[in-house]
């Protein structure tokens, strides 16, 4: 495990967890003098000390063409200054003003049917139009040049929720320019790509489009290419933003609002040019013992977003309450919101934010939840939960910046991902992949062993177990690198659909898993997939546990079976192997199996790795524990996801934990 310590706060000047979120004050700008104020009452009654302005405001700094106004904003900084709230300042490019799509109608997104979108919505733009780059550096210059020395400024939000591509001709030029850029040649790319099927052999740059509906999907090197073009498209617009913003305010830290495992960027290398990591969190919270699953997915979004950077993060936005665009908007239960809070803050998040402070009176959002409801008090239940959230938050200020000590690494990763579902074979619709990483991640959740999400292009330095489910695509080095942690004493883990293809998608030749073969001392010969209903079986340990979706029938080369399938005509043949190599060792889970066997053979590999946990006891079910430290002092988040009571049986005694309770201790025991 890498040595616990303290990373220096997000914002040098505000040395504590920053409690707030997203604020429109332009939207009540006709009612400053009684509005503005009394939200400054109400957030500073809330423990509120931060607050997101400027996104989406482009239509109100600048109505028409060059003619800016700022004295609104001046005057909402002053109001902040004067009540110690900690500015988070947005750029505004997620959504433009109608003036700019009309005189400049490059700036429209195209879908890929090659249609292009009217203005409108959100998050519509070009991302190569020169005029919309242009306009976005001009109106950041001007922010930054204007705010940069304004001591409340403490962080840049950069637009919002970056997503979506566009096909114009301008994005389609850019795409050639990257191609060729990465291929060299056109004979490379055709043959990176496989051309030759169906005749789709290009003879000039020229011919290569982008993938669509109505055109070409069929070659699986143009659509890899095309994903991982847009998130180089993404990192260059947020390097055109972020350039104003250094230039005026060089110690401000730059952020962009991420989306968990949003699939449309490859957040690892998006992540390289930010300077912190920020995500909006939304769960489908259900009120019911549901939320353990729940609970367990939003700890490996936090896990990953913490991963990111590999330190502390941001939780930019959350709902306080119901969120407006889930199917069924339910309402937190009572002590839910403060579980929501403090679980990312036990991940490694050092600010809890919202989406909104007050809630808007207008348009598509004016039933999402927000602190300050329509009723415009302090009087209601979510602002209640909110302020005590404040409270507690305020005595975590030693936490701010430390380190959340991982020593299991599991590899969840954006190349893989894409190809993997274009694969066109197995069991298309059922892939699955993301929700199979978050069963393996369950497993040591539910064991209090903290985990970092990582590609597997990261460093594997300081770990003790690596899993990498259903690692398809291997990228560069990355076996080579695996044989080195297993050799040196690792232990690794691999399953199912492992070492097909390499980083063009092109299936290796000498059998699967590819270069894994010798690491794993295995060959896969063939994989079945299962209908909805059937089911084989995972014989191990004396006992059998459901296996559904994927068998792969593997043979060992080295490797020792430690488990066997059930039925079929592949009965007896391995499900679960090792090998010995070197000082480590090497699994392959052949079969996708219920939760159970997960959790088994977890449990089994923390224990004889002596795999750091959080805290020293039988977790019940539902609860996790998380930990933070700065080497000295351990914080530990005993967290409960159900609305049962539990009990932990701990040395000193039994501990009690209420519904959806967050129970906060400092450990000094070393698990
Ligand atoms: C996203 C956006 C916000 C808001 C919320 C509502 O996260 O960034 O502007 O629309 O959703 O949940
Ligand atoms: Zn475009």
């Amino acid at each position: 495990m890498k040595q616990a310590f303290r990373h220096p706060p997000i914002a040098a000047k505000f040395p504590y967890i920053l409690h707030g979120g997203d604020y429109n004050p332009e939207q009540w700008i006709k009612w400053k003098d009684t509005v503005w104020k009394e939200d400054m009452r109400l957030a500073k009654l809330a423990g509120i000390n931060t607050l997101s302005i400027g996104i989406f405001a482009w239509s109100t700094l600048e109505p028409s063409e060059g003619d800016y106004h700022f004295e609104w904003l001046d005057e909402m900084m002053d109001l902040m200054a004067e009540n110690d709230m900690a500015v988070v300042m947005a750029t505004p490019s997620g959504a433009r003003p109608a003036w700019l799509s009309q005189k400049y109608p490059e700036v429209l997104r195209v879908n890929a049917d090659r249609t292009r979108n009217l203005h409108g919505g959100r998050h519509n733009h070009c991302l190569s139009s020169p005029v919309y780059r242009e306009k976005t550096a001009q109106i950041n210059a001007r922010l930054a040049e204007r705010y940069a020395k304004r001591p409340s400024l403490a962080i840049w939000h950069v637009s919002n929720e970056y997503g979506g591509e566009c096909h114009c001709p301008l994005c389609q030029e850019r795409f050639r320019e990257f191609l060729r850029k990465r291929y060299g040649t056109l004979d490379a790319l055709n043959a990176a790509w496989w051309t030759a099927f169906w005749s789709h052999t290009y003879t000039d740059w020229s011919q290569i489009e982008s993938p669509s509906p109505t055109g070409e999907t069929s070659t699986h090197g143009l659509n890899l290419s095309w994903k991982r073009f847009t998130t180089e498209q993404f990192v260059d617009f947020y390097l055109c933003e972020t350039a104003p913003l250094k230039k005026f305010a060089p110690s401000i830290p730059c952020t962009t609002n991420l989306m968990g495992t949003y699939p449309g960027v490859d957040y690892f290398r998006l992540a390289e040019v930010l300077d912190v990591a920020s995500w909006d969190n939304y769960p489908h919270w259900r009120g019911t013992d549901e939320d353990t699953a729940v609970g367990s997915r939003v700890s490996f979004l936090h896990d990953l977003t913490r991963s990111l950077k590999g330190k502390p993060f941001m939780m930019m936005e959350s709902s306080p309450s119901a969120t407006n665009w889930q199917p069924v908007a339910k309402l937190r239960r009572p002590g839910v919101h403060a579980l929501q809070s403090l679980q990312a803050v036990a991940h490694g998040a050092d600010t809890v934010q919202y989406f909104q402070f007050r809630k808007g009176r207008g348009a598509a959002e004016k039933f999402h939840g927000a602190v300050v409801d329509h009723e415009g008090t302090e009087y209601t239940r979510v602002f209640h939960e909110v302020a005590d959230v404040g409270k507690r938050l305020k005595d975590l200020e030693q936490i701010v910046g430390t380190f959340t000590p991982a020593s299991v690494a599991l590899i969840y990763d954006w190349n893989v991902r894409w190809a993997l579902e274009d694969a066109k074979g197995f069991l298309q619709s059922k892939t699955n992949y993301e929700s199979a990483i978050i069963n393996h991640y369950r497993a040591f959740w539910r064991l209090g062993a903290s985990v970092d999400v990582i590609d597997s292009t990261r460093p594997l330095d300081g770990y003790s177990i690596v899993s990498a489910p259903m690692l398809y695509m291997l990228r560069p080095g990355f076996a080579e690198r695996i044989t080195a942690f297993v050799e040196s004493g690792g232990t690794f883990v691999a399953s199912y659909i492992t070492g097909y293809v390499d980083e063009n998608d092109l299936c290796f030749l000498d059998g699967f898993p590819g270069p894994l073969k010798d690491a794993l001392g295995i060959w896969c010969e063939e994989i079945d997939a299962l209908y909805p209903n059937e089911t084989n079986m995972v014989v191990w340990n004396g006992k059998t546990y459901k296996a559904f979706d994927f068998c792969e029938i593997v043979h060992c080369r080295g490797a020792k079976r430690l488990a066997t399938y059930g039925k079929d005509f592949y009965a007896g043949q391995p499900a679960l192997t090792i090998n010995h190599r070197g000082k480590g060792k090497a699994y392959f889970i052949a079969a996708r199996t219920e939760q159970a066997f997960l959790n088994d053979f977890y449990a089994s590999l923390v224990k004889e790795s002596r795999v750091h946990r959080a805290l020293d006891a039988n977790l019940p079910e539902g609860v996790t524990a998380q930990e933070r430290s700065d080497g000295k002092t351990r914080s530990i988040f005993v967290m409960n996801f159900t609305p049962f009571p539990k009990n932990i049986i701990l040395d000193s005694g039994k501990k009690y934990l209420a519904p959806w309770e967050v129970w906060i201790t400092q450990g000094n025991n070393e698990a």
